[in-house]
């Protein structure tokens, strides 16, 4: 049996008025899935008011849209210029827009709202031109690794629910070109360097993405796309919650890094200090920024690193003068770390090594055990680099940030970055 709409408000208001609600499961129409009429059981009564004139309203609110029927026909408003019936969202990806007649679906509740955070890149980490990284993404809420076909389902099925009440879906990466840290221009959407949706299921919570053959040089924001199956994206029960995304801004290649740091310096904070983690491995005093922080790379030092005139003996030759007179040893710390770092690139977790020998390895901070090198990966947005010693002939293993490393390197006369070959 078919219901007008009338006759089913009719019956919802009898049922109302009467107070003896019928029990849900018996007002539900047996086909009810398959059925072109909405059974009274869903019918949201509140969608019938506009929000204003309430004790909650606020001066200044905007009437909402009502509906006594759920919006079953809101499409019908959708028309074209003409006056014809507008396209319907109809799983395929319109891209001149259209009208979605898909219900939003079940929305978890707030103890189990989806959110990620990157593992890597980290904020300002740098990497090679065209060097293949992976990004990682933790993410939690989320039960990952349903997609439907992009191409036919595309926003064509409602947001659903697991068992455990976290919503079905997977994610996506998208990176961005920006023209620099401090760039306050907005991105285009229609416009991105790399995109990758994470399909896969959460190995251990994280999601990864390879970006093969990296980026050109350049600074980049990252950021998450998490959806539900169909693509759309993840709906939550509150307005007021943290980010359900994440975004963080990186570099590619040694100049960007350069300017990152000639940017903060800038803006008048203090330049990024080292980490201090590994602690035993620090070699900055984490509670005297300013002594940590390096002597900016910016214009007005050129002069510093300009090589030293030519001189007839090959080895002076080949390393500039020092910035600073009565420090003549920092130009070979700086060429020294330089060195080291070029060398860090080539070794793995199974290269030989002599016990005690500290080294970085795959970006952490690694220590020769028995053989072997052990790693302890460096805290959230750092790396870990050889950095020349500022007082006295030398160099230290450390975990810092990338830009951090290259500055300090920078300022000890020398160019070519952080393993001398940028
Ligand atoms: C508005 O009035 C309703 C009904 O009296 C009451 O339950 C509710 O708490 C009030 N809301 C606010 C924001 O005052
Ligand atoms: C990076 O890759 C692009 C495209 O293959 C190439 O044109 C460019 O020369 C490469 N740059 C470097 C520094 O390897
Ligand atoms: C930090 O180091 C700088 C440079 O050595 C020094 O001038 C300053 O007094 C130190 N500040 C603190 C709080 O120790
Ligand atoms: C070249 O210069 C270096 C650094 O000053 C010095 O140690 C070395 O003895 C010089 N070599 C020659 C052949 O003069």
């Amino acid at each position: 049996m078919i219901f007008a709409p009338s006759f089913v408000a009719f019956l919802t208001l009898a049922i109302s008025v009467q107070g003896a609600r019928i029990p849900r499961n018996l007002r539900r129409q047996a086909d009810a899935q398959s059925s072109l009429t909405l059974d009274p059981a869903v019918i949201q009564q509140s969608l019938a008011q506009n929000g204003l004139g309430l004790n909650d309203t606020d001066a200044g609110q905007t009437a909402s849209l009502t509906s006594s029927n759920n919006f079953i026909n809101f499409c019908l408003l959708f028309t074209n210029a003409d006056g014809s019936q507008g396209e319907l969202t109809d799983g395929k990806q319109k891209q001149g827009g259209s009208c979605n007649p898909t219900p939003m679906g079940t929305i978890p509740a707030k103890s189990i709202m989806p959110a990620s955070k990157f593992q890597v890149p980290t904020n300002l980490q740098n990497y090679g031109v065209n060097q293949t990284f992976t990004i990682t993404m933790s993410i939690i809420n989320m039960q990952t690794g349903a997609f439907t076909n992009p191409n036919e389902n595309y926003f064509a099925a409602p947001q659903q629910l697991n068992t455990a009440g976290q919503i079905i879906g997977h994610s996506h990466v998208v990176v961005q070109a920006v023209k620099s840290i401090t760039d306050t221009t907005v991105a285009d959407p229609t416009v991105f360097a790399f995109f990758k949706g994470m399909n896969a299921v959460a190995e251990d919570g994280v999601l990864t993405a390879d970006v093969t053959n990296g980026l050109d040089a350049g600074t980049y924001r990252l950021c998450s796309i998490n959806t539900a199956a169909n693509h759309q994206p993840a709906l939550v029960p509150v307005a007021q919650h943290g980010s359900l995304d994440d975004c963080v801004y990186f570099t590619v290649g040694d100049a960007a890094a350069q300017q990152v740091q000639a940017a903060m310096t800038s803006i008048g904070g203090v330049a990024a200090p080292a980490a201090a983690a590994p602690a035993a491995a620090a070699s900055a005093t984490a509670d005297n920024a300013t002594a940590a922080a390096p002597a900016p790379a910016a214009a007005d030092n050129a002069a510093a690193a300009a090589p030293a005139p030519a001189a007839d003996n090959a080895t002076a030759a080949a390393l500039p003068a020092s910035p600073d007179a009565s420090k003549p040893f920092l130009p070979s710390n700086g060429q020294d770390a330089q060195q080291l770092n070029a060398k860090f690139t080539t070794l793995t977790a199974d290269s030989p090594c002599n016990a005690g020998d500290q080294a970085c390895v795959g970006g952490g901070f690694a220590q020769c055990v028995s053989g072997k090198f052990v790693t302890t990966q460096c805290a959230g947005g750092t790396v870990c680099a050889a950095l020349p010693l500022v007082n006295k002939a030398g160099t230290s293993i450390t975990c810092t940030t990338s830009a951090d490393a290259i500055a300090r390197i920078a300022a000890t006369g020398v160019t070519g970055g952080l393993t001398g070959s940028g």
